[in-house]
């Protein structure tokens, strides 16, 4: 089991990083929560994203990639990459509703071999387009648009805490009298406090906060930029700038568990069997961004972004197949409008 595995391995080394213990949650081959065989998203699973909501995201995602595709003067060659497709809703909706004189190749970044066959199984109608990798470092390069639709959140993050005497401790997980996981502070990591210093510098002057840092996603990004030629990636998560982000009374992070459809703060059960997520800093994405060699193009909220594609086209798609509720669902900010952003990043 994985817990024993996790157990074993601080006994040896001694107490790990959190973002080590949540990259092995996560991602540990054949028992992570993304990793194992009988992973899944949506219903049957603990959580549901935008591209479960009917095929209206889809609908949006399909016009948004004819326009990119018109604005690089409609090439031969043009790819869209999605990493992390999930159980493939999205690839499917876009590749039902995107106008057929966009002939495009659709890569699906899979790390997941249950994931795959339940992607191959609904995309049959499509498998001309289609072409599956196991990792981004795989890919070749190309030009055209890459989708990250609520992969940054599930990176593994690591957490922080300013303590009562003003002190910055990093957590680690390590192993209590009863041999279970238990948490201990030890001093941040150089580029821990670096990050912070950059990002959130007011954090470091106050007390009894504690939230996350995400430096994983550096290295997503830079390999991301280095596979894309040329085009554009559009990153869909919830997430806020740095300044909503570690706001002084946002002192709890932002790390939620999901198991069955509810929601928990507790990392350290149903480990391999729960969702482990933290919102994305979007300052953060950006500025990584740009050293990475991308260019920025925007920061919407979810749902001023869908309303600005919306054509009569798409209403009427809306209409015909009754989605209203899940376009509804989609932009208000009752639902996912605010809660969700989304960051345009190019290339030339
Ligand atoms: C929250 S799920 C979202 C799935 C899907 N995009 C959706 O909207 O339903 C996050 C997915 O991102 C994948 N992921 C995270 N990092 C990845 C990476 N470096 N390469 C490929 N997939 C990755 C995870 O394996 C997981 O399947």
């Amino acid at each position: 089991m994985l817990k024993e595995i996790i157990i074993k391995k601080i006994k040896k080394h001694g107490a790990i990083p959190f973002d080590e213990f949540m990259e092995m949650a996560l991602y540990y081959p054949e028992l992570g929560y993304y990793t194992k065989p009988d992973a899944k998203i949506g219903r049957q699973g603990d959580f549901f994203t935008a591209s479960h909501l009917g095929s209206v995201f889809g609908f949006f995602l399909a016009r948004q990639i004819e326009i990119f595709y018109q604005k690089l003067n409609c090439p031969k060659n043009f790819t869209v990459t999605e990493i992390g497709p999930g159980m493939g809703f999205l690839a499917k909706d876009i590749l039902d509703n995107i106008d057929s004189s966009a002939s495009i190749k659709y890569n699906l970044v899979e790390i997941n071999p249950a994931f795959k066959k339940v992607q191959r199984e609904r995309l049959k109608e499509h498998e001309d387009k289609i072409f599956w990798y196991s990792s981004i470092e795989q890919l070749e390069s190309f030009s055209g648009l890459i989708i990250c639709n609520e992969v940054f959140d599930a990176l593994p993050v690591r957490i922080f805490e300013v303590n009562d005497s003003g002190q910055i401790m990093e957590v680690y997980v390590d192993i209590g009298e009863q041999e279970q996981l238990i948490e201990i502070f030890l001093p941040c990591r150089t580029d821990t406090l670096e990050y912070l210093q950059e990002f959130a510098p007011w954090v470091l002057k106050m007390k009894k906060y504690r939230s996350e840092v995400n430096l994983a996603m550096k290295s997503l990004i830079e390999s991301l930029s280095k596979k894309l030629k040329k085009g554009y990636i559009l990153i869909f998560d919830y997430g806020y700038t740095s300044e909503e982000y570690y706001h002084p009374d946002r002192n709890k992070g932002t790390l939620l568990c999901y198991y069955k459809h509810n929601i928990n703060e507790n990392p350290y059960i149903n480990i391999g069997h729960q969702d482990m997520t933290a919102h994305v800093n979007f300052t953060a994405v950006e500025k990584l961004a740009t050293m990475a060699g991308l260019k920025f193009e925007g920061y919407f909220s979810q749902g001023s972004y869908l309303i600005s594609l919306c054509d009569e086209k798409i209403f009427q798609k809306i209409y015909q197949k009754n989605l209203k509720e899940h376009f509804k669902r989609l932009v208000l900010p009752q639902g996912m409008g605010e809660s969700h952003r989304v960051m345009i990043l190019s290339k030339d």
